[in-house]
């Protein structure tokens, strides 16, 4: 990592990966008691992406990473800092991070992970930006990439309709031009500490049989705490970063919040008196994907035209931990170079390295499993899928 004087932020390059296999809300009806009318109108959820058996949170991770590289316009041995947010990594060590950095094929960042949940993305992209402003850094890959369809409990109908796979990355760079607005909040609240937790598999509790027979490796939410705290928090978070940044949230052109639940974002729309149209949302096609969720919404709004030059954007999250944090920024990058990130990109050719003399388990859950084997005749049209993905996205049951 370099130590040269301080310099200007910008973002440069974003970029994301969704695994080709879709679970929708009729598969779920197939698993738990539950209706495609009780999770549209409860949450706005339509369906949600689940990584294959092949794929783990490092390998979506640096798809992703890698075409924000390509969308910079960088090389991957440009980048000298790889923070990558996640609450699913690959293994409690080495960092996910690290897996990363050799599957983009650079040799000379360091890397290490971020645990601050949902909000995950949002506290490693404050890191970044601080690591790049102080010099210590000039170019930093910003990954949150999440695999939760491992982590749900099938049985608890209130959490497994909820969540998704899926990566997102930007690239900050640092920059001899001017420096451009910016305002970043970040808050954390542990009264909310067991509201959104996994209890077993840590150091308070180590995996074991009893824990196992426990049920307690699977993500666990009370959700209308976890709602009430989402809904106050949102506004008031996104409401001072855009304060630190100088501006009012009439200013504000595209929020790109945590895509939770579409009530919540509805709910923050109104808290903070904007119309939905500045306010973007894909939750409809992804879920709840965690730290991914608004790298992911980032680089589909960009590559959708909702986004260009001089645009007063805000990325706003919360979760576990109680955690929230918000960026307000004014993107100064070509749109047009996002599409040419993903071109460059083709996901078979990323590659992560295996251990030694081990095979981890069928990582595909049971009940996931089951669902997976019985097709439904199911042929989706996805536009949105990305150059080097499937033309079409295969339904869960492949
Ligand atoms: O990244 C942060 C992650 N967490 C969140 O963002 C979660 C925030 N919370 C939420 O989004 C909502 O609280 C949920 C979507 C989780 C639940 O919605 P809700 O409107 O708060 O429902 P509820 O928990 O009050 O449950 C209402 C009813 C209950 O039935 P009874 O007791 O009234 O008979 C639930 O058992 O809905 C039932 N229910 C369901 N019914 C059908 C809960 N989940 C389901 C389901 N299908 N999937």
């Amino acid at each position: 990592m370099t130590n040269a004087s301080p310099s200007s932020v910008r973002l440069t390059g974003w970029g994301r990966y969704a695994p080709s296999r879709v679970l929708t809300n009729a598969d779920l009806e197939r698993i738990v008691d539950t209706s495609d009318e009780w999770i549209v109108s409860r949450t706005g959820i339509r369906e949600r992406r689940v990584a294959a058996a092949h794929e783990t949170t490092a390998s979506m991770g640096a798809v992703a990473g890698l075409r924000a590289i390509r969308t910079a316009g960088l090389e991957p041995d440009d980048i000298d800092l790889i923070i990558l947010a996640t609450l699913t990594p690959d293994y409690w060590m080495p960092s996910t991070a690290a897996l990363v950095k050799e599957a983009i094929g650079n040799t000379r960042a360091a890397a290490f992970d971020v645990a601050a949940a949902c909000s995950g993305f949002v506290y490693a992209y404050a890191t970044a930006s601080a690591y790049i402003a102080s010099g210590m850094a000039r170019h930093v890959l910003v990954i949150g990439a999440e695999l939760l369809t491992r982590f749900l409990d099938y049985a608890d109908r209130s959490t497994c309709i909820l969540f998704g796979d899926g990566a997102g990355a930007v690239v900050l760079s640092a920059s001899d031009e001017p420096a451009t607005p910016v305002g970043i909040e970040l808050t954390t609240d542990p009264q909310g500490a067991y509201m959104i937790w996994l209890p077993a598999g840590g150091s308070k509790s180590p995996p074991s049989a009893e824990t196992i027979a426990r049920g307690e490796h699977k993500i666990r939410m009370e959700g209308k705490e976890t709602y009430r705290f989402a809904t106050r928090t949102l506004a008031s978070t996104s409401l001072a970063a855009v304060g630190k940044a100088g501006w009012t949230q009439d200013d504000v052109d595209l929020i790109i919040p945590h895509q939770a639940n579409m009530r919540i974002i509805e709910a923050v729309a109104k808290g903070l008196n904007l119309s939905m149209d500045r306010i973007f949302v894909n939750l409809d096609r992804y879920g709840n994907t965690s730290a991914a969720s608004v790298p992911i919404a980032l680089a589909e709004a960009v590559n959708g035209g909702r986004v260009k030059a001089g645009d007063k954007l805000v990325f706003v999250a919360f979760g576990a931990g109680f955690t929230s944090g918000a960026v307000a920024m004014e993107w100064t990058a070509d749109p047009a170079r996002g599409p040419i990130g993903d071109a460059a990109v083709n996901p078979d050719d990323v590659v992560v390295r295996k251990p030694v003399d081990w095979d981890s388990v069928d990582p595909i859950p049971p009940a996931l499993a089951e669902v997976m084997r019985r097709p439904l005749p199911v042929d989706l049209d996805l536009s949105d899928v990305a150059p080097g993905e499937p033309a079409r996205a295969t339904h869960a049951a492949r």
